[in-house]
C-alpha cells in the first residue's frame, strides 16, 4: 500500500528512544521529512543524519524538554521557521509509578505541565497551517491505561485521560479541513520505559527482572510484549494519506492487553 507520506513533513516528540524513536524510523523509510524533538539532542542528530543517508529524506534535531515552557516555546519557533509540519507525533516521557493517594500536589503540576500542556501548546501552534493546507495528522500516544487504569501508574493513567478528551474535541473541530486526530493505545511495547518499569516491579515485589518481565506478559492475550517495529507500522498507517477517514479514534494496539471491548 502507497502511505503518500513521500514529501511530507513529521514533527516526532519523544523521539530520542523507545515509541517515539521507533516511529521516526517508520516515517522516514516511507520518504517522510522529520523533525525530531527530545532533551537528548546528541542521539537526536545522529539519529536524523542516518535517516537522512538512509532514506535522503531531511531531517532534523531539535532538543526540547517538556518541562521548560521556554524550551517548548522554542520548538514551537523552530517548527514555524522551518514552514510547519504536516504531521505532529504528540509524545511525552511517562510519570513515575504511583497509586491514586499520597502524590504531591507539585508532581501532578510538574507531570501535567510537561506530559499534557506541552503537547496541547505543540498542536495548538501547529494545527492552524495543516488546517490552512487542507491536511494533517495529530496523533497522541497514551496509554492502555486510560481505558483499563493500571493501579501502580496513577498519574499516567489520570493525565493521559485528559489527552483523549482533548484530541476528541480537536477531531471534531478539524475534520472537515482535512485533519485527522487519533489516540493510540500501547499495552505492553519492549521499550526502555518498560524494561524499567519492570525493574521497579521486581523491585518492589523482591523478585528477578526477568520474573516480572514473565508474569507481565503472562497478562497479555498474545503472551509477549509488542515490538517498538509493530507498534510504528500501525501508527504510519494513521498518519497516512489512506487513513483520511479515520479521526476522533483511540485504537489500542495492546495484544489483546485491555479486558474491555
Ligand atoms: N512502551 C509502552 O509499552 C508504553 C505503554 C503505555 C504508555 N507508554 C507511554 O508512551 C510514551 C512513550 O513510551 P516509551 O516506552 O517510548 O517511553 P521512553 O522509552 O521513556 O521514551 C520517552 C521519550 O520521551 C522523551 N522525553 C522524556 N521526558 C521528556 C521531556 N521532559 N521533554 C522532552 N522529551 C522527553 C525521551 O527522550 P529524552 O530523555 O531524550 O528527553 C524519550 O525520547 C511514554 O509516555 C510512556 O509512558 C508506553
Amino acid at each position: 500500500m502507497e502511505l503518500g507520506l513521500k514529501g511530507k513533513r513529521a514533527l516526532v516528540m519523544g523521539a530520542s528512544r523507545g515509541l517515539g524513536r521507533g516511529i521516526a524510523a517508520a516515517l522516514a523509510a516511507e520518504g517522510c521529512g522529520l523533525i525530531l524533538a527530545a532533551r537528548n539532542a546528541e542521539r537526536l542528530a545522529q539519529d536524523a543524519a542516518r535517516h537522512t543517508h538512509e532514506h535522503g529524506v531531511p531531517a532534523t534535531a531539535v532538543g526540547l524538554d517538556l518541562a521548560d515552557a521556554a524550551s517548548v516555546q522554542g520548538l514551537i519557533d523552530t517548527v514555524a521557521t522551518l514552514g510547519g509540519v504536516d504531521i505532529l507525533i504528540a509524545n511525552a516521557g511517562g510519570p513515575p509509578p504511583s497509586g491514586a493517594l499520597g502524590v504531591a500536589p507539585e508532581a501532578w503540576r510538574k507531570h501535567f505541565d510537561s506530559m499534557v500542556l506541552g503537547l496541547i501548546r505543540m498542536i495548538d501552534a501547529t494545527v492552524p497551517a495543516m488546517r490552512e493546507k487542507r491536511w494533517g495528522r495529530v496523533l497522541t500516544i497514551a496509554s492502555s491505561g486510560v481505558v483499563q487504569p493500571i493501579p501502580t501508574l496513577a498519574m499516567s493513567n489520570t493525565l493521559r485521560a485528559s489527552l483523549v478528551a482533548f484530541s476528541k474535541t480537536l477531531a471534531g473541530e478539524v475534520a472537515a479541513d482535512g485533519v485527522t486526530a487519533n489516540v493510540v493505545l500501547p499495552g505492553r511495547i519492549g521499550t526502555e520505559r518498560v524494561a524499567e518499569l519492570d525493574q521497579a516491579a521486581a523491585t518492589r515485589t523482591g523478585t528477578s527482572v526477568e520474573e516480572a518481565r514473565a508474569k507481565s506478559a503472562a497478562t497479555i492475550p498474545m503472551k509477549r510484549y509488542g515490538t517498538v517495529e509493530e507498534f510504528a507500522a500501525v501508527c504510519a498507517f494513521l498518519v497516512s494519506a489512506p487513513a483520511a477517514y479515520v479521526t476522533g479514534s483511540v485504537i489500542r494496539i495492546d495484544g489483546g492487553l485491555i479486558q474491555s471491548i
